[in-house]
């Protein structure tokens, strides 16, 4: 939810920025712009509507020069996304340029006071108080830094935010609080960022800011102190992503790309964590072990599980695990309405915060109130150093690799696989299951991988040919609307379908219960209105059967998601993909497959942006 990056050095800016925003553009695309500091000490901003690529456009005719610059690429929250409301937004004078991510509460407030000061705002949007402001302080400051933290003394809200001014040449400042921003060092050059893809390309020693932190960045040194203005001190991490992690390689998508990867994060997700001791398969997961070392969960009686989109839908299908293996009973709160649910919370409950971008602002408030109330937290993200870490007494990373795509896939798949473990772990810890069961959990867990690259090779074909999926894609692009169903944790695969594809195609879909269908949604079926069913093996098998009947007795077509050797579904669907068969708990890391490239084509027919849906963003950190 909108990207930031920076920089200073002896390079020229701009080309630097637009790269940056390319790597960030996950983050929101309503509009991008840049600012760039001059050798003669002038701030040229260039800014557009809509996607990056008119950023360029406008940047081609009249590139700014310059070594020193901050730009952004937003997802609109206040005021529409046009060009004045693009950022980086300016003060009166021209001294000084801001780029945000997040909400100024009180800008109202302050904007009346500033206007009443002389001050002529330009945009609608809440960011430019501070350039107002700034614009006030920095003749006074005896440096950005110092500058910035009064500013911000001023202001409530989350942000994360850029700058740089006429008065500090040389100087972009840097602060968070509630949004992420990275600080990256390289050889007579720094940089901040939203994300470390956006630098990757130029450092790999990343110093992560924490909350209430500023960064004043020069070309050669980095001052990082508090709001306050006290010096921290913090050595950077090393980061040994691949640069190539970022990129499509040779995939049309970022999506279809990280579709490819999911055997491949799953593998990592479980390296070091099952291991194979002298042929006995153990599970070793230490930051739940420091967790039980330090008393934390001695207590528990109950475990609840917080996130929104698809890291909720994870987080249902580690309900059905967590209680089958571990017999504790599990509530899943999507994290929007558990805050203002006013929820039964304390020392005798887990709470697992579920965000793959560890920076969901619902997922975070919703967090921080069970942490108020005593309960012990665990964090699954896939985001190293980000902010669900800092609430969490424990952190269990997804180790995925960077997930481009707004639509979740791999970090999906991934973040199911965690808690599956995390759920083996707790029930190993609580006594409630066999080593022998645990074994044959583990085992086919372990299997899980090789299974999934033959889904991939079936529906993935290499030229991007759609082979299977043709005639049911066809189908689906021609509709209004459609149902999914299942039963079990073969309903959260209907959500986590449907999910996927009103994201990427825009086609309305919704998921039920199939026991559901007839108290409602059945009315809704006719024969425009196609019903996916998933129909894996299983304990229900025979009811979705039943169901699906139902529904074919009333005209609508069935397409059906089912397990290898399934001889009778062909006699109730049109469509029918297949999946290898595997234990109904880890069946759906296979089934959502079908369904994730489903979408795509469904979606590439409809002439929709794949790796960038309308109206979305990557991570959401506004309420
Ligand atoms: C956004 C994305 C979804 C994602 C959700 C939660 O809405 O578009 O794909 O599932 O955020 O993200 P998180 O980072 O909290 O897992």
């Amino acid at each position: 939810m909108c990207g930031i990056v920076g920089y200073t050095g002896a390079k020229s800016a701009t080309p630097i920025l637009l790269e940056g925003l390319r790597r960030l553009e996950y983050r929101g695309y309503d509009s991008a712009g840049i600012a760039v500091l001059s050798e003669a000490g002038d701030l040229h901003v260039r800014k557009a509507a809509g996607k990056l690529e008119n950023l360029r456009s406008a940047v081609a005719t009249l590139e700014p020069a310059g070594s020193v610059g901050i730009g952004h690429t937003r997802w609109a929250t206040h005021g529409r996304p046009n060009d004045d409301n693009a950022h980086p937004h300016s003060d009166c004078s021209g001294d000084v340029t801001v780029v945000h991510n997040g909400i100024i509460e009180n800008y109202a407030e302050l904007r009346d006071e500033l206007s009443a000061r002389g001050h002529v705002f330009k945009s609608e949007t809440d960011t430019e108080v501070l350039a107002h402001l700034l614009e006030d302080l920095l003749p006074h400051a005896t440096s950005l830094g110092e500058a910035v933290r009064s500013a911000l003394a001023r202001v409530s809200g989350s942000y994360a935010i850029a700058v740089v001014s006429r008065h500090f040449p040389g100087h972009i400042a840097g602060a968070r609080l509630n949004g992420p921003l990275i600080v990256g060092l390289g050889e007579n050059e720094n940089f901040i960022a939203s994300d470390i893809p956006a630098i990757l390309r130029h450092t790999r020693e990343i110093i992560v800011l924490e909350e209430g932190e500023v960064a004043d960045v020069g070309q050669h040194k980095v001052v990082i102190t508090d709001l306050a203005g006290k010096p921290i001190s913090r050595a950077p991490m090393h980061v040994d992503w691949d640069p190539e992690a970022a990129e499509k390689g040779g995939h049309p998508f970022f999506y279809v790309k990280e579709i490819v990867e999911q055997p491949q994060s799953l593998r990592r997700a479980l390296l070091g964590r099952v291991q194979d001791e002298a042929g006995k398969l153990t599970l070793k997961l230490d930051a739940l072990d420091h967790l039980a070392a330090s008393g934390a969960l001695d207590g528990i009686r109950r475990i609840t599980l917080l996130g929104c989109g698809s890291s909720v839908h994870a987080a249902l299908l580690a309900k059905y695990a967590f209680e089958r293996w571990a017999r504790v009973p599990v509530e899943v709160c999507i994290a929007s309405e558990y805050r203002y649910a006013d929820p039964i919370v304390g020392p005798d409950t887990l709470v697992i915060a579920v965000a793959q971008s560890g920076e969901t602002a619902d997922t975070l408030a919703a967090t921080r109130l069970a942490r108020e109330h005593g309960a012990p937290i665990v964090a699954v993200t896939n985001v190293v150093g980000s902010a669900i870490t800092r609430v969490a007494d424990a952190v269990l990373y997804l180790q995925a690799g960077p997930e481009i795509s707004v639509t979740a896939t791999k970090t999906f798949v991934t973040t199911t696989t965690v808690l599956y473990m995390a759920g083996l772990w707790l029930a190993k810890h609580l006594g409630a299951l066999h080593d022998a069961e645990m074994r044959a959990e583990l085992t086919a867990l372990l299997a899980i991988p090789d299974q999934m690259e033959q889904v991939i090779d079936r529906y993935v074909l290499p030229d991007g040919a759609e082979g299977p999926l043709e005639a049911v894609a066809d189908r689906l692009a021609k509709s209004q609307s459609c149902l999914f169903i299942g039963r079990g944790p073969a309903c959260v695969v209907a959500l986590e379908g449907a999910l996927k594809l009103k994201e990427l195609s825009y086609v309305h879909a919704e998921a039920y219960a199939a026991g559901e269908l007839k108290h409602g949604p059945i009315a809704l079926l006719d024969p425009q209105t196609p019903l996916v069913a998933i129909a894996t093996a299983g304990r229900t098998y025979e009811k979705v059967i039943s169901n699906v009947e139902e529904v074919l007795a009333r005209g609508a077509p069935v397409i059906a998601v089912a397990t290898d050797g399934d001889r009778e579904i062909g006699r109730h669907a049109s469509h029918v993909m297949t999946v290898p068969a595997a234990p109904e708990t880890f069946e759906p890391l296979l089934a959502v497959i079908p369904l994730q490239v489903l979408a795509y084509h469904v979606a590439t027919r409809r002439g929709c942006d794949i790796d960038q849906p309308r109206n979305l963003a990557k991570s959401v950190t506004v309420e």
